[in-house]
């Protein structure tokens, strides 16, 4: 081992989710799991490296992400690797390397880290993590309202308030290209009010200056020609299908002309879940329709559309509304008092274990004095203390004392405990029950 030093820390914008923050992200990741299994998705798990060249195809060489925000390195081999900043790519790639999505209908999700080099601040982090849903080979509007409505849904399933549906629609390649010449010529002709950022981006990304925060273009922007008016027959028709839809299923939405989104693979259906509860960083998930991006990677023509949420974002805002579940605590703690209680107090444990599938039981060890026990008990938030002493080993019982609450301390013996412990188990079942 090298020289005792400095301690390291984590990189910036890199969290450690801690013991006391796992408990939300397993309720919130179960939920989502079991959801998706509802409505058919599969999941699919991709690496976290993939080739530079994926990215900058998928997602375009002048967005933010690919120009500013990337991790990326030549690893031994000289290959330029990138740490992905997204999970769409992936999928994509995936699904046509395995043969998924030529002629198929395949609906697919993963969960995972996601990196960007992007300023940390509360809800951007630069190891962050995201839940991607991905549909492949469905070209109507069914599918675009089925993500939306299983997002809404999940929502419910969470206990999630506050957050409101924007939409839009970006058109055909064909029609996007004809109105982006149209903005061009516009803010060509106002160059003047133009800040730098969309100096640059005026000729490789204009749709992306309709997206400026900078208060000084909004009247600009404002007067620009708006995308809407320039969407060929059949988005028009893609879009109005899905809005009955929406209308139809009772889900809220704003139409946002200016939803554009900061990654090129888009056409048709964009749409953003968005909260003003989380300050400047405050969409929770996103996603649209990108017909062209299999055909782009190198796959046969595969119509496809999805979202990613990002689960920092979303476990923000469900704290902040105090939704989250609390961790579930132990049923109980085995104190054992004595050498021999000790080994025999494990095996016994085992056998309650064997007994009982679910139960959460504590077994002390590290040794500790009667006292010193009952205090990691009690802090263990058990419901119950087992106590395993000699004279209860030389009985053949256990002394049982509830930690919480009302009642005395007795002796049983080990099929009364299991009998209290099962009780226990059922009460909470009940409860669970009662809470769906
Ligand atoms: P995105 O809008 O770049 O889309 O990211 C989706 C979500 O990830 C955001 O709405 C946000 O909640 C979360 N997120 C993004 N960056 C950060 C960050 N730095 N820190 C914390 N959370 C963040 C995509 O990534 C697309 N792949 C979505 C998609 C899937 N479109 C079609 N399929």
């Amino acid at each position: 081992m090298a020289k005792k030093g400095k301690s390291i820390q984590a990189i910036r914008g890199m969290n450690d989710i801690l013991p006391e923050q796992t408990p939300v992200w397993q309720w919130l990741e179960g939920t989502v799991r079991e959801l998706l299994q509802g409505y058919g998705y599969r999941e699919i798990r991709m690496p976290v490296l993939e080739k530079t060249e994926l990215f900058k195809r998928s997602i375009g060489e002048v967005t933010d992400i690919v120009e500013k925000e990337m991790y990326t390195f030549e690893d031994r081999n000289g290959d330029s690797l990138t740490l992905r900043p997204e999970g769409t790519a992936g999928c994509v790639r995936a699904g046509i390397e395995h043969g998924l999505l030529y002629n198929q209908i395949q609906r697919l999700w993963y969960l995972g880290p996601m990196f960007r080099h992007e300023r940390p601040q509360k809800g951007r982090y630069r190891q962050f993590h995201q839940i991607g849903v991905e549909a492949f080979g469905m070209p109507g509007p069914d599918i675009d309202a089925e993500l939306i409505l299983l997002s809404a849904r999940l929502w419910r399933a969470l206990g999630l308030e506050g957050v409101r549906l924007e939409l839009n629609s970006l058109g055909s390649p064909e029609a996007r290209a004809a109105y982006r010449q149209r903005l061009v010529d516009y803010l060509q002709a106002h160059r003047e009010q133009l800040d730098e950022d969309s100096l640059r981006r005026l000729h490789s990304n204009p749709l992306r200056i309709l997206d400026s925060k900078n208060p000084e273009m909004q009247a600009l922007i404002e007067a620009a020609p708006q995308l809407a008016e320039h969407l060929d027959a059949a988005s028009q028709e893609h879009f109005e299908q899905l809005r009955a839809r929406l209308d139809m299923a009772g889900i809220d939405y704003r139409i946002n002309p200016r939803l554009v989104r900061g990654l090129d693979y888009y056409s048709r259906t964009v749409f953003e879940w968005v909260t003003d509860r989380l300050g400047a960083q405050g969409t929770v998930c996103a996603g649209g329709r990108y017909d062209g991006l299999v055909e782009y990677l190198g796959g046969r023509p595969t119509p496809a559309v999805g979202f990613a949420l990002g689960i920092e974002r979303l476990i923000a805002l469900l704290e902040a509304q105090g939704a989250t579940p609390p961790a579930p605590a132990p049923h109980a703690y085995l104190v054992l008092v004595g050498d021999q209680a000790q080994p025999a107090g494990q095996v016994l444990a085992e056998r309650l274990r064997d007994a009982l599938p679910g139960l959460r039981l504590l077994v002390n060890c590290g040794g500790g004095s009667f006292k010193g026990q009952f205090k990691r008990a009690d802090r263990s938030g058990a419901a119950l203390a087992l106590i395993l002493g000699e004279d209860e080993l030389a009985a053949g019982l256990l002394a049982i004392k509830p930690l919480r609450g009302e009642g005395e301390q007795c002796h049983v013996t080990e099929q009364e405990a299991l009998d209290r412990l099962r009780s226990l188990l059922d009460a909470e079942q009940q409860n669970l029950l009662g809470a769906r």
